[in-house]
């Protein structure tokens, strides 16, 4: 049978964290690509992972490089080039230089693997699908983004340590930008089936809400660079329903035009995940203020977008 292949563009530390979580799946042969000045780093971690493999028991192939005819063939393409943020950063302040990169980035992914469907992961991460998606020319559900995974599993996370549950209980839902204003939807929120509000005080939840929000936030305060193995875990998490085509429901940066009223961007929505990409976004009725929070959200990826088209005029 053949091997799934991930190429993983950006060997820093998201991007090596993806290939190391997707080598230990086992989920196929991976590349690891990055700019010819950093290629000893692309290569050196390649070969440093590739020499696990005995001792954690996968038989991928992990190579690093940094030309892109290595990614030919691809079936996902994950693209973690650009800059984190550090300490007092947004993720908007890194519009301007992870713009030009994305998009060189994707000509080059649209010349190499013209079949293959792609994950972004660079911030500001609704602007960065857009880029993807124009400088690609690829059909909308082979284009999509990584925030939702990685955001709701914080959200699941500091649920569980608040109620003392295994996180493997908490379901829950995430829509909307990877901002500060994402939307989590405790009501939709559940620990084996029981609703989270029968659980916790409405305070507690809140406090959860918040800190997921701000999550990525506390970790750059933290260490002074953003997180990489929870959205490195989350990309692999949407790599894994891809390539095994499990038909996952992961929330997603996926284009919706008329799904959820959204009018033609990509925005983190339930996204039914297989082998053809993005199959299917799964809508359901928001409340009103589930609605307003949304649209809230929704106005600043579209503000974002319009910042990347005034940008580049040959991307609108
Ligand atoms: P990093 O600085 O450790 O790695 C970035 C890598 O990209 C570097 O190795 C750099 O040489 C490479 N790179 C830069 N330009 C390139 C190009 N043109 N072609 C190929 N490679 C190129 O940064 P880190 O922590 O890995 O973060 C990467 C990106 O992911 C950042 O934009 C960050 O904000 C974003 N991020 C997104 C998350 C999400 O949930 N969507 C979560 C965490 C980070
Ligand atoms: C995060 O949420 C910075 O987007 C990155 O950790």
């Amino acid at each position: 049978m053949r091997r799934a292949k991930i190429s993983v563009i950006g060997a820093g530390n998201v991007g090596a964290t993806c290939a190391h979580w997707a080598a230990a799946k086992e989920l196929g042969d991976i590349v690891l690509l990055d700019i010819p000045d950093r290629v000893g780093v692309a290569k050196g971690k390649a070969l440093d992972l590739a020499c696990c493999g005995p001792i954690e028991r996968f038989d991928s192939s992990v190579i690093g490089t940094s030309d892109y005819a290595d990614i030919a063939g691809s079936d996902v393409v994950v693209i973690t080039a650009g800059l984190p943020r550090k300490p007092g950063m947004s993720r908007d302040d890194l519009i301007e230089t992870n713009v030009k990169i994305v998009k060189s980035v994707s000509e080059q992914v649209r010349e190499h693997a013209p079949e293959s469907i792609v994950i972004i992961v660079s911030n500001p991460l609704d602007a960065m699908v857009y880029t993807a998606w124009k400088a690609t020319g690829f059909p909308t559900h082979r284009i999509m983004g990584q925030a939702g995974a990685l955001d709701v599993a914080r959200f699941r996370a500091f649920l569980a340590m608040e109620i003392g549950c295994s996180v493997e209980d908490i379901s829950a839902l995430l829509l909307g930008g990877h901002g500060d204003d994402m939307v989590p939807l405790p009501r939709l929120t559940s620990v084996h089936g029981v609703p989270v509000t029968a659980l916790l005080s409405a305070e507690k939840i809140s406090a959860c809400v918040e800190r997921a929000k701000a999550g990525g936030g506390e970790v750059v305060k933290l260490m002074g660079t953003s997180a990489y193995y929870a959205p490195a875990s989350g990309t692999i998490q949407m790599v894994e329903a891809i390539v095994k085509d499990k038909k996952r429901i992961i929330p997603s940066a996926a284009y919706c035009d008329r799904e959820f009223g959204v009018g033609g961007f990509f925005v983190g929505v339930p996204a039914l995940l297989g082998s053809k990409g993005v199959e299917k976004i799964i809508q359901f009725e928001m409340d009103a203020d589930e609605t307003r929070l949304f649209k809230e959200s929704v106005s600043h990826v579209v503000d974002l977008v319009n910042v990347v088209k005034k940008m580049f005029p040959d991307l609108a």
